[in-house]
């Protein structure tokens, strides 16, 4: 029998109507935003209504991901949601969205990992695809990180956005589309340097985000190039055969260390920091439909995917699309 491959058969995004610019930002936190554009690349970011919750974005960018490979949403077994910013503690945002799409078989649930949250769900999908677990998958990425923000601390407030975007993932066989590698990790001891200092079982708050972002810097750098060889590697592969780089939206300093380090063409490099800020889990699919869309990423292509985040936890997905 020949192999099933985990095939990305749909994209779809959504990010919020209302737009958030650093001259904004500027008017209620010293900051302005030519500090913020040097030394972050980001110009804007897009922050949900009120009434806008996590799941309604997930919802849109999935629908978007079903209509794009031509498929309902009965055609769906899995769907898994990666995200920090879940409409409530429970039941998981994928179980609201499983509801609202009309799915009543199959199983949904969240993902925790932050900013890696993709790349970890990606994993997990991938190998329940390919083992027949699951027939064909919603992986979506969706947060509304605004709300975790501390709207008084110009270190990590300038930094983030909101948005969602998705994927279907199907199995296949007789193809070299689909997920050819995958690497995921974490390491729990530099909690300190990036979390929420609230949550059910310690202050029963939900609690805002905290950031020591130049030592997260350094970290982000050394531990995605690792990640992204590795990940190559495992292939068969290596950095220089790989056609676009589609990384977590942090910073373009850090796109632009990962790229120098591995030897990559800035040309390769898919960015959307400018216009998206960190959408946290939503980053890396917001940023690989932005790509198909406009052209740049096409059938065939080899790409790869990495973020890191808090936990720390970091990861990337190499896929032929
Ligand atoms: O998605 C999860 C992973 N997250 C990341 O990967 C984020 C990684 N870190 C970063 O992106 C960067 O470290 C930041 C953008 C957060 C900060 O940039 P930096 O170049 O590392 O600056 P810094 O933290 O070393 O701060 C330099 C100065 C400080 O002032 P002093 O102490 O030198 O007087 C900060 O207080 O910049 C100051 N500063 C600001 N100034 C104006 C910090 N935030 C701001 C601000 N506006 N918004």
């Amino acid at each position: 029998m020949s192999e099933i491959r985990a095939v990305i058969s749909g994209v779809g995004a959504c990010l919020p109507d209302r737009v958030m610019t650093n001259a904004e930002i500027s008017a209620f936190v010293d900051t302005s935003d030519e500090w913020i554009v040097e030394r972050t690349g980001i110009r804007q970011r897009h922050i949900a209504t009120e009434t806008e919750y996590t799941s309604h974005l997930g919802e849109r960018a999935a629908r978007e991901a079903l209509d794009n490979a031509g498929l309902s949403p009965n055609d769906i077994d899995l769907i898994v949601v990666a995200t920090t910013t879940p409409d409530y503690t429970f039941p998981a945002t994928a179980t609201i969205i499983q509801n609202r799409l009309g799915v009543y078989h199959g199983a949904a649930f969240d993902i925790q990992a932050v900013c890696s949250g993709f790349i970890y769900a990606l994993k997990v999908v991938k190998n329940m695809v390919i083992t027949g677990a699951s027939k064909r998958a919603l992986v979506i990425g969706a947060e509304t990180f605004s709300r975790i923000l501390d709207w008084e601390d110009r270190t990590t407030c300038i930094l983030f956005g909101d948005g969602a975007g998705a994927m279907v993932l199907s199995g296949k066989a007789d193809t070299d589309q689909g997920i050819l590698s995958s690497f995921i990790r974490s390491d729990g001891r530099h909690k300190d340097l990036l979390h929420v200092d609230g949550g059910p079982s310690t202050t029963g708050t939900v609690g805002h985000v905290r950031m020591i972002g130049n030592q997260v810097f350094r970290y982000a750098v050394k531990d995605i190039a690792r990640a992204m060889e590795l990940c190559a590697k495992r292939a068969g592969l290596s950095i220089a055969d790989i056609d676009w780089f589609v990384p977590h939206q942090a910073n373009q300093r850090i796109l632009d260390g990962v790229a120098r380090k591995l030897k990559i063409r800035t040309q390769q490099v898919v960015s959307t920091v400018a216009e998206h800020a960190n959408t946290s889990a939503a980053s890396v699919p917001l940023a690989f439909y932005t790509a198909v869309k406009d052209g740049r990423i096409r059938k065939g292509d080899l790409v790869m995917m990495e973020a890191f985040g808090g936990g720390f936890t970091w990861g990337a997905s190499l896929v032929r699309y």
